[in-house]
């Protein structure tokens, strides 16, 4: 399955899979989600380390970023005062670079592609924080996430996921957290009832698809996390 292009042009032959096992031909996406101050970044980490101890090859990525291009969005859009829509569309431009050009790609190769933060973070910042129209951002994710016609499984219509880890963390502990960080960008200046939004987003998009979620307590010590996340992978035969 590829990625669909809208212009002209032939299709890569990078071919995106459909839900697989590590050890198949295909590769495994998992992304990870929460508000800032959840700590997502030292348990990716970790994970890529579990795997790569597992013997699959790993792709650590993030969003927005990830390509040369992309990554040059991500200052613009961390940094710069814009609208929603002028925000939305910056932010998905990064991910049809960074979709064409490594998620492709890398699981094209089988490789397991550990991506901080994809599309439910702009239904939850964008969509949930800022308000912004989410029936806009389900045509942009449609355009951007597209995949062949002549896939092997015409059910999966969009490149999504396998499984996304949400780290669930109250808006006023993640604030706690941040307080001691360093400067705060553009998100993490935004007010507790921006947080709130961002939260009530994320809850919203794990009821619409709940069986590629799960939710790990993210107010727990370090270790607490790290094992719930390791079980949820165990539990789905992926470690
Ligand atoms: P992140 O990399 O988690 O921040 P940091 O490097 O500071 O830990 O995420 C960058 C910010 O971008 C975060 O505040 C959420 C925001 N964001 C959106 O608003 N929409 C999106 O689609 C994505 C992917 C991120």
């Amino acid at each position: 399955m590829g990625v669909r292009h809208l212009a002209d042009q032939p299709a890569q032959s990078s071919a995106l899979q459909p839900a697989a096992l590590p050890g198949d031909s295909g590769g495994l996406f998992i992304s990870f989600e929460g508000i800032d101050g959840a700590g997502k970044s030292t348990h990716i980490t970790a994970l890529a380390d579990a795997f790569r101890q597992a013997g699959r090859a790993v792709t650590l990525t993030r969003e927005p970023g990830g390509t040369a291009l992309a990554e040059k969005l991500r200052q613009v859009v961390l940094n710069d005062a814009m609208d929603p829509l002028t925000e939305s569309l910056l932010i998905f431009a990064a991910r049809r670079d960074h979709v064409v050009n490594v998620i492709a790609p890398a699981l094209a190769r089988g490789d397991v592609l550990l991506c901080d933060r994809f599309t439910d973070a702009s239904f939850a910042y964008q969509g949930g924080g800022r308000g912004f129209d989410l029936a806009v951002l389900s045509t942009l994710e449609a355009w951007v996430q597209a995949c062949d016609d002549d896939a092997e499984l015409p059910t999966q219509k969009l490149l999504q996921p396998h499984l996304t880890i949400w780290f669930d963390l109250p808006p006023e502990e993640a604030a706690l957290r941040l307080a001691d960080a360093r400067m705060p960008d553009k998100f993490e200046a935004q007010p507790l009832a921006f947080f709130r939004r961002v939260a009530a987003g994320y809850a919203a998009r794990l009821q619409r698809e709940p069986h590629r979620f799960a939710r790990i307590d993210a107010s727990q010590a370090p270790d607490a996390v790290g094992r719930d996340i390791r079980q949820v992978l165990l539990a789905r035969g992926w470690l």
